[in-house]
């Protein structure tokens, strides 16, 4: 079960192809989520065009800064593989006195691949071993970057079996 406060920092964490959208759009109300694949899409009219990186992350993070402001639950849709990235997310959540939860999609490198390379839009296949090699490297130091709890969906079979509970309060904890 996973415990999430209605106030908190989500941060979904893996290679593209490994589900985060799918799973953000199964268990939390659309206005929770940020995606930076949508904000890449509405500044440059193509949500795999990565020169739009940069300014999408300045717009995720004023949305998250809105949010959070709010007390409102926030969800951030992005690889999130790289832990200077993941640390600025959680130090927000700080400032702000919310609590942040860690999901991290664990899934074979192939399956990401081959996820990848069915979608319409897809990136290169370099980019998703690259994201691939960072989330493995990073897994064990999640524990360590402030995190309130850390999930590791490891197969579809736990991300099928998931169940999210988001709880008034603002502290989740991992059971
Ligand atoms: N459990 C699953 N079984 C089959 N296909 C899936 C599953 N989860 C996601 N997909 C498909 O894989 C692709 C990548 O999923 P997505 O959620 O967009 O990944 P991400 O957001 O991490 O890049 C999508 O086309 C999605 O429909
Ligand atoms: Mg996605």
């Amino acid at each position: 079960m996973i415990r999430i406060a209605d106030s908190a920092l989500v941060l979904l964490i893996g290679a593209s192809g490994s589900g985060k959208s799918t799973f953000a759009s199964r268990h939390f109300a659309a206005e929770t989520v940020i995606s930076s694949d949508q904000l890449r899409g509405a500044l440059a009219g193509d949500e795999a065009d990565q020169q739009a990186t940069d300014a999408a992350f300045v717009r995720l993070h004023q949305w998250l800064d809105a949010r959070l402001a709010a007390g409102a639950l926030a969800v951030v849709d992005a690889t999130n593989v790289e832990w200077m990235r993941r640390t600025e997310l959680v130090r927000r959540a700080r400032q702000h006195g919310r609590s942040a939860t860690a999901i991290a999609f664990d899934l074979p490198l192939e399956l990401c691949l081959a996820r990848n390379a069915a979608r319409s839009r897809s990136v290169r296949a370099a980019v998703v071993r690259r994201q691939h090699d960072e989330l493995r490297r990073g897994l064990d130091r999640l524990d360590l970057e402030g995190f309130t709890a850390v999930y590791v969906l490891r197969s579809d079979g736990e991300i099928e079996g998931a169940i999210v509970q988001i709880e008034k309060g603002p502290v989740a904890r991992a059971l």
